[in-house]
């Protein structure tokens, strides 16, 4: 095994120079496992040391990155060891269906804890509830010990090695994510790895002076670095944390802090770092976390005249995790949080030399954007430009599709692609901003404005799916009541249209394929959290606004399929089992968006070996066609809406029309062929 030439594979090694594992390495650590499990251990890393080496040798000189490489085997090696044998067997499962998360079977579901079941162990008495939406993968939101105080979500991580304690300890962690995999579902944990709290070990040995850990920081002297740096750098949370940099009394200088003041950001060009979280990532995957959330990880390296975003050195380092992870522990999934522009987007699935090496999974920013921007202009034009212009990324790899999540949403359009459909990039954010909020005439949208940027008239929107279609606002009209049956009647039918929005949001973002992913509150279209502001530390951050609580009151009105929870669930619920049976949105299979024929239907179809299923969004709020001919040509004139098991909707005028905000999915059905069971 060792001593050979290995070239890399799954499509990686693209011009990347060869590597050898250096003679003696891998056989020096068998003795270290158990020997059922040595011959697999060796295969891997021939497998995966190029990707290993070829990652370190993008950030480091060749002595360390040797050194490094033989240090992350060695932990790769003892976290196999002491692999539990139903983690091993999963491991072994997955490395035979390396597709496993692209089925169109996955449905995620992301969630606080506290917020959805109050503690870990309460998450048990939620399993039935998921079940329901046919979730296969939960996200709970931080839960890693963070400091006291405002944390930013649990982003600032005092200990990565502890559990909040008023959700359970690591036991209960553990407990949950066996009980989750029992049922096919994979436990979903943040990985925050730009950035520790202040209070974290390494922070506070930092601030007592301590030399190692002050070089696990960017930290200066004086404002001359920092003032340079600024130049170039964009502010993530301009109005409660503005700057990138905070002075720190005790550390005697300034500290690079991209977030808030309190969220150090670590250097990742120390090789120490690397290490530290190689730790642990072998450590929460031996917890039986399945996939881990590269939180923030477009900021992980920092560069002078630059944004300090999607540095090359960030992929080398999701490469290095991802080769350590293959090794040790291959069940494990890594998913960039990388909500950065299209073209800087696709690379965190692999582009060019890291074409299928680094995350498996990565959200798909530009899909929830569009979705909404369709919405409020009822208009495909620019979502299609945009969809279309997106390069394509490594069939290996799912995107997480999504309406929204527990952060706000920025409008990122570019100007580029807002100028190909005649729009103007500033002047389309601001009436995005402007309808969400509702200051837009005519909107019925409940967002909140977050972080508005007065220096560059940015602004973001805060608010859940149900305040952003209009549905809030709809039903507090109905409840407030009518005595005119009329007037009742057209309240009745705003709520219905809202829904149907909410619904078609969602339809979308369960046939772009990847992993279509609820928050937590959607499923019963959840109003915002009126209290939101309660809590002291959350008083200046209004994204909790759309981090609702979800209590029996609400499953319970859900249980009645008359009341718009009930329907909003069951709708759901139907988007994940019409998905599930359809092969063609495998996520390996690309979603290819049509040249727009009417403004307000988006289309696009998922050219499967079984056949073409094609996908009509109509985005307004009246009776749309789409051309009969191309139906045709694709060879679906007599073919099935799969949502509502009707043949195609064809008018008398060889045309198809689509109700208003209505979702159709075009298939032939396939009775004979089943996408394979998990
Ligand atoms: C990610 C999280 C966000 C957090 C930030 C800093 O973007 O989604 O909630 O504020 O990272 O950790």
């Amino acid at each position: 095994m060792t001593g050979t030439t290995t070239t890399g594979g799954a499509g990686g090694g693209a011009g990347g120079a060869a590597w050898q594992v250096p003679a003696g390495l891998v056989e020096g650590l068998l003795g270290a496992l158990p020997p059922a499990r040595r011959e697999v251990f060796a295969l891997r890393v021939e497998r995966w040391w190029e990707d290993l080496r070829s990652g370190l040798a993008g950030l480091h000189a060749p002595d360390v990155a040797d050194d490094l490489a033989a240090r992350l085997l060695r932990l790769a090696a003892g976290a196999c060891a002491r692999r539990p044998d139903d983690l091993h067997r999963l491991d072994q499962a997955r490395t035979l269906r390396p597709d496993w998360f692209q089925s169109p079977r996955a449905v995620g579901y992301a969630a606080y804890t506290e917020r959805f079941a109050g503690t870990l162990a309460g998450v048990a008495g939620r399993l039935d509830h998921l079940g329901e939406l046919g979730v296969t993968y939960l996200h709970l939101m931080p839960l890693l010990r963070p400091r006291e105080g405002d944390s930013d979500g649990g982003y600032a991580v005092a200990d990565y090695r502890a559990v909040r304690e008023d959700l359970g300890d690591v036991e209960d962690l553990r407990a949950l994510a066996s009980a989750l995999r029992a049922r096919g579902t994979s436990l979903v944990l943040d990985l925050v790895l730009n950035h520790v709290a202040r209070e974290h070990a390494w922070a506070r040995a930092a601030r007592a002076g301590d030399e190692r850990y002050r070089r696990y920081f960017h930290v200066f002297a004086d404002r001359e670095l920092p003032d340079a740096y600024e130049r170039t750098l964009p502010e993530v949370f301009p109005d409660f944390a503005p700057g990138n940099f905070t002075f720190d009394e005790e550390l005697g200088g300034w500290v690079w802090t991209t977030f808030n003041s309190f969220q150090w950001d670590l250097d990742w060009s120390n090789p120490e770092v690397l290490a530290e979280f190689a730790e642990v990532v072998l450590f929460l995957a031996e917890l039986g976390v399945e996939v881990l959330r590269l939180d923030a990880v477009a900021f992980l390296w920092k560069r002078m005249g630059t944004n300090c975003q999607n540095q090359p050195e960030v992929h080398s380092v999701v490469q290095v995790l991802r080769a350590l992870t293959r090794i040790a522990c291959p069940a494990v999934l890594l998913k960039a949080e990388a909500i950065v522009a299209p073209d800087d987007l696709v690379h965190y699935l692999g582009r060019g030399r890291h074409h299928g090496r680094v995350s498996d999974l990565a959200y798909h920013n530009t899909l929830m954007v569009q979705v909404w921007s369709s919405l409020a202009a009822q208009d495909v034009r620019l979502a299609a430009q945009a969809l279309r212009a997106l390069p394509t990324v490594p069939t290996t790899t799912a995107w997480i599709t999504y309406a929204r999540c527990h952060d706000d949403i920025g409008w990122a359009v570019s100007d580029a692609d807002a100028a190909a459909v005649g729009l103007d990039g500033h002047a389309h954010r601001s009436f995005l901003s402007d309808w969400y909020s509702g200051a837009f005439e005519g909107s019925t949208a409940r967002g909140l404005v977050f972080q508005e940027n007065p220096a560059t008239g940015d602004r973001r929107i805060s608010g859940t799916c149900a305040d952003l279609v209009g549905l809030t606002a709809a039903r507090e009209a109905l409840a407030a009541g009518t005595g005119d049956p009329r007037a009742r009647a057209g309240l009745e039918a705003e709520v219905d249209a809202a829904l149907a929005r909410h619904l078609l949001a969602h339809a979308v973002v369960f046939a772009w394929g990847g992993i279509p992913v609820v928050w937590s509150g959607d499923e019963v279209a959840a109003p915002g959290d009126p209290d939101w502001a309660a809590d002291p530390a959350h008083a200046a951050d209004n994204r909790w606004a759309h981090r609702p609580r979800l209590d029996e009151r609400d499953l319970a009105a859900a249980r009645d399929p008359a009341s718009v929870p009930g329907r909003a669930l069951a709708g759901l619920r139907h988007l994940a089992r019409t998905r599930a049976g359809l092969p063609h949105l495998h996520a390996s299979v690309a979603a290819d968006v049509l040249e727009p024929s009417d403004p307000g239907v988006l289309a696009f179809v998922r050219r499967h070996p079984l056949g073409e299923l094609l996908c009509l969004f109509n985005v307004t709020g009246s009776w749309r066609p789409f051309p009969g001919h191309r139906v045709e040509e694709l060879g679906l004139a007599g073919a099935v809406d799969a949502l509502s098991g009707e043949p195609a909707p064809w008018g008398g005028d060889g045309q198809l029309w689509l109700a208003p905000w209505r979702a159709v999915w075009l298939h032939r059905p396939v009775e004979e062929v089943r996408p394979p069971a998990p």
